[in-house]
């Protein structure tokens, strides 16, 4: 069986929902699964016994990209994690109202290939209120890539 991480920044609970809404379907699709809290995270060897890590972070700031404040550490550590051959998926709420829509998205994104990761799917960027039906059809096609 696959063995996925997901780990999420979220502030307002909206990529925190959109996370369990993917936790649920990789698991229907029999993806060993753990969800995990960016708060409650240190990088160092975070990826460690894991196929497959999944990130969620939605996006904060004005003028530059800032990530969601409890990713920030972990991002900054993100050397640290082994992400190296492992797959990795990128995915956060935003606001395409603002610049840098999803910035956080495509820095984290870039960071892990930068590290060696395999970069899987297109990056889930949500505009505004997660839908559920979108959410699904997205995590579905990860499954399919790490199942
Ligand atoms: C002060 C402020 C700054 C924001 N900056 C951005 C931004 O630069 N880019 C973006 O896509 N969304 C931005 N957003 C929108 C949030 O990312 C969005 O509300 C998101 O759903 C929050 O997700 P969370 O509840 O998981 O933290 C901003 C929101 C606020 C209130």
């Amino acid at each position: 069986m696959s063995k996925a991480l997901i780990v999420f920044g979220s502030t307002t609970g909206n990529t925190e929902n959109v996370s369990e809404t993917v936790e649920k379907v990789l698991k229907d699709g029999g993806v060993d699964v753990t969800l995990k809290n960016a708060a409650d995270v240190s990088a160092q060897g975070l990826a460690e016994g894991y196929d497959a890590v999944l990130f969620g972070c939605s996006t904060w700031g004005d003028d530059e990209v800032e990530l969601q404040e409890d990713f920030i550490p972990l991002y900054e550590d993100l050397d640290k994690a082994g992400l190296s051959g492992k797959k990795v998926a990128v995915y956060g709420c935003g606001d395409s109202s603002y610049t840098h829509f999803c910035g956080a998205v495509d820095a984290i994104e870039e960071k892990s290939s930068e590290l060696g990761a395999k970069i899987v799917g297109a990056p889930l960027k949500i505009d505004g209120d997660p839908d559920d039906g979108e959410v699904g059809d997205w995590a579905k096609l990860i499954l399919a890539d790490i199942a």
